[in-house]
Order: C-alpha cells, then sequence, then structure tokens
C-alpha cells in the first residue's frame, strides 16, 4: 500500500544549502534503495518534507527521521494513501524556499505550516516543486 507523509520542522543551527546537500546526498542512496521519492523543501528555518512509499517503509523512515538531531519539532501534518506517486522521479528533489518569496508573503498569508491546514500545506509544496520561477530545484542527481 502507498502512502504520502508530510511534515513540518524547525532546522537545528543554520540552514546552509551545504547542510540539506550533506544530508540528501546520503538520503538519496538510500531512498533509492526503498522505493521511496518525494521533495524536501528547505527556508525560513524550517523544512517541509514529501515523502512517498510502502506505508511501512515511509513509517519507519519517518521514526528515523523524527529522531534526528538536525532538526526538531517534528510534526506530522498529512498520511495520506495514494495509487500514483507525484514525485516518481525525485529520490528526494529539493526545494528552496526564499524568504521573499510573493507567494508566501502574499499569496499565502495563512504561511505557518505550524497552524495551517495539511492540505494547505502538502498544495503548496506541490506548488512550489512545480512552478519553477518561484523555487529553485537543486536536484540533478535522482
Ligand atoms: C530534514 C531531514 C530530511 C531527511 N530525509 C531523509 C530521507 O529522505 N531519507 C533518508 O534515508 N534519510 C533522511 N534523513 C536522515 C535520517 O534522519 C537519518 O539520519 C538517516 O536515514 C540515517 O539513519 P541511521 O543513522 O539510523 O541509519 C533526513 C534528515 C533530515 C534532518
Amino acid at each position: 500500500m502507498l502512502v504520502r507523509l508530510l511534515y513540518v520542522s524547525r532546522a537545528v543551527g543554520p540552514q546552509t544549502t551545504a547542510v540539506t546537500d550533506s544530508i540528501l546526498s546520503v538520503a538519496r542512496g538510500t531512498n533509492r534503495q526503498r522505493g521511496i521519492t518525494g521533495a524536501l523543501c528547505q527556508g525560513q528555518g524550517l523544512y517541509m518534507q514529501v515523502l512517498e512509499g510502502e506505508r511501512s517503509v515511509i513509517n519507519r523512515l519517518y521514526n528515523r527521521i523524527s529522531q534526528d538531531r538536525r532538526h526538531q519539532d517534528v510534526e506530522l501534518l498529512v498520511l495520506e494513501e495514494i495509487t500514483q506517486r507525484r514525485y516518481a522521479d525525485w529520490a528526494m528533489a529539493h526545494v528552496m524556499l526564499s524568504e521573499d518569496d510573493p507567494m508566501v508573503q502574499l499569496g499565502h498569508p495563512e504561511f505557518d505550516p505550524y497552524s495551517a491546514p495539511g492540505q494547505t500545506m502538502m498544495k503548496l509544496v506541490h506548488e512550489l516543486f512545480s512552478t519553477g520561477n518561484r523555487i529553485r530545484s537543486t536536484s540533478a542527481t535522482r
């Protein structure tokens, strides 16, 4: 059974692209082996990550990730059953959430992942991923 999970967390320490790249370079290898796909959205001191895969695999990964000391306040926003992956080609895409992103500032005044409806945040990550002018997607390695 396939599921898609979304969580939000707060970075511990400076949230540089280098830090995230080092997390992802390891993660992508594991994800490929375990059939995990998704997107990691980073910015404003936050991470929002979508994970897709077999339910038991995603549960195990989420439990590991939530104990990772590189972030804190890990909060589950959505867990949904799916029939199709949205990030099928991505062992983990990397999406930048810019602080002055007009979509975040204006289009989404409700932007606070910790209080907004989970599906609103899920949509935002999908939008950030698919609208190239508002994001920088650094995942050359799929
Ligand atoms: C924001 C964030 C996202 C992560 N994403 C993944 C991921 O997609 N896949 C993965 O295997 N590990 C990911 N990790 C790393 C895991 O937390 C963990 O360090 C890694 O799976 C190794 O686990 P182990 O040391 O228990 O073997 C992520 C860590 C952080 C902080």
